[in-house]
C-alpha cells in the first residue's frame, strides 16, 4: 500500500504457522483486528484500519475468526516495509494511538431506527468508509470533517454525507444502494479505489444492509457547502471549456453531461465530479480508468487516456 509516509506491505493472514497467523489464538486475533496490536506486542500501522474495526461486535469478530481458520494456508513471508523516519519506528504508534485512536466500541443510539443503527455500524465498523472518505491531518489521523471527502494518492474520495451540493443529498437511498451493489447508477460509475471497494466488499452485502447504509449516509449533515456562483456561459473560460468538451468528451458523456446510465459517468449531479480537487477528472483524462465489473453490471467501460484536441 502506498501511503504518504512510504510503502506498507499487508501481512499474511492465512493460517500458515510460520508466515501467517496459524499459531494465533482467537484472543490474539481480536487484539490485532480491534486494537492494532500484533501477537508479539508490536503495534500495527493504522493502514490496517483497526480504528474502524474496533467497532466490530464480538459476535461478528468471532464468526470472522471461525471463517479465517478455514482459509487455505499459504506459506509466504511478506516484504519488509519501506517507510521514512520516524514512521519506520513502531513505537511512534503509541503516540499516534494516544492522539487519534478512539478505543471505544459501537454504541447503538436508541432514539434512531434499527436500519439507521445498522447502517452506521457497517459504515463506521466493517465498511471502514472513513478510511478514505474522511480527510486526514498531517499525521494521518482523522479530522473532524467526518465523511466530507478526502484526497487519496492520485484520486479523490468525494463527500458521502447528505450534503445537497457536495454529498449524496441529491441521490435517493435506492440510487446509493444500486451504486454500492453494482458499481454504477444513474450518474456515477465506480473506478479506482472505490471500484475495489465495490468489487471486493459492497457488492456482496445484502439489499437490506445496503439500504441501511444509504439511509444512514443521507442522515449525516456534512459540509453544508453553498454552491459557488455560476460563471456566465459567455466567459472565455466557459467557451473554451465547452469547445474542448464538444470535441473530446461529448460523444460518450452526452450533450449535457448526462452520461449513459450504468456505462458512462454523468457529470450533472455527481459528487465525484463536484469536488474541491479535480483529481478524478484530471486523472481519468490523463491516465485513463476502468469501471468496476460486478455481478450486477458485467460491462465495465474502460477509459482510454485522452490527448486533448482543441481548435
Ligand atoms: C479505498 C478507499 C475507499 C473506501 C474504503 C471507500 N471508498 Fe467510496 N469512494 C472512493 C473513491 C476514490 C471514490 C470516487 C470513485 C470514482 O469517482 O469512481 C468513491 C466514491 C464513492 C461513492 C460515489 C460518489 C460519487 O459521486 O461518485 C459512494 C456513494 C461511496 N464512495 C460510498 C462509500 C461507502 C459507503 C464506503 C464504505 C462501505 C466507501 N465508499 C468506502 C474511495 C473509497
Ligand atoms: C470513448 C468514450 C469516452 C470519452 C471520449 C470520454 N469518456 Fe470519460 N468516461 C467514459 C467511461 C466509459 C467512463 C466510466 C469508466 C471510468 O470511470 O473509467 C468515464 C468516466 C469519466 C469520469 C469519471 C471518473 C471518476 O473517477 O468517476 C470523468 C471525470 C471523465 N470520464 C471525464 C472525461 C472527459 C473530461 C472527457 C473528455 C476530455 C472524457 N471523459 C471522454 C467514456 C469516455
Amino acid at each position: 500500500m502506498q501511503t504518504p509516509f512510504g510503502v506498507i506491505y499487508s501481512t499474511n493472514i492465512t493460517p500458515d504457522p510460520q508466515t501467517g497467523i496459524g499459531r494465533w489464538t482467537e484472543r490474539d486475533f481480536f487484539r490485532a483486528v480491534r486494537h492494532g496490536q500484533r501477537k508479539d506486542g508490536q503495534r500495527l500501522y493504522p493502514a490496517m484500519p483497526y480504528n474502524a474495526y474496533v467497532k466490530i461486535s464480538d459476535t461478528d469478530l468471532h464468526d470472522l475468526w471461525a471463517y479465517m481458520r478455514t482459509v487455505q494456508p499459504v506459506q509466504q513471508a511478506p516484504s519488509p516495509n519501506s517507510l521514512s523516519f520516524p514512521f519506520n519506528i513502531r513505537q511512534t504508534l503509541l503516540g499516534w494511538n494516544l492522539l487519534f485512536f478512539d478505543n471505544s466500541p459501537f454504541v447503538p443510539q436508541p432514539e434512531q431506527s434499527a436500519p439507521w443503527n445498522r447502517g452506521r455500524y457497517l459504515v463506521d465498523g466493517p465498511g471502514h468508509c472513513a478510511a478514505c472518505h474522511t480527510p486526514k491531518n498531517l499525521l494521518g489521523g482523522d479530522t473532524g470533517r467526518y465523511l466530507q471527502g478526502a484526497e487519496l494518492l492520485g484520486s479523490y474520495a468525494p463527500e458521502i454525507t447528505g450534503d445537497r451540493y457536495r454529498g449524496l443529498g441529491g441521490w435517493s437511498t435506492e440510487q446509493i444502494a444500486v451504486y454500492l451493489k453494482t458499481g454504477a447508477n444513474h450518474q456515477a460509475i465506480a473506478s479506482g479505489p472505490m471500484g475495489e471497494a465495490v468489487e471486493f466488499s459492497t457488492q456482496h452485502l445484502s439489499d437490506q444492509d445496503l439500504s441501511a447504509i444509504a439511509e444512514y449516509l443521507k442522515s449525516v449533515v456534512g459540509s453544508r457547502t453553498t454552491p459557488p456562483p455560476a460563471i456566465a456561459a459567455s466567459e472565455p473560460i466557459m467557451q473554451r471549456g465547452a469547445q474542448v468538451y464538444e470535441l473530446n468528451c461529448m460523444a460518450c458523456h452526452n450533450v449535457k453531461g448526462g452520461g449513459l446510465p450504468g456505462m458512462v459517468t454523468g457529470f450533472a449531479d455527481n459528487p465525484a465530479i463536484r469536488t474541491p480537487s479535480g483529481a478524478n477528472l484530471v486523472g481519468t483524462v490523463l491516465k485513463g480508468g476502468q469501471a468496476v465489473i460486478t455481478e450486477g453490471n458485467v460491462t465495465g467501460g474502460r477509459h482510454a487516456f485522452i490527448r486533448l484536441e482543441a481548435q
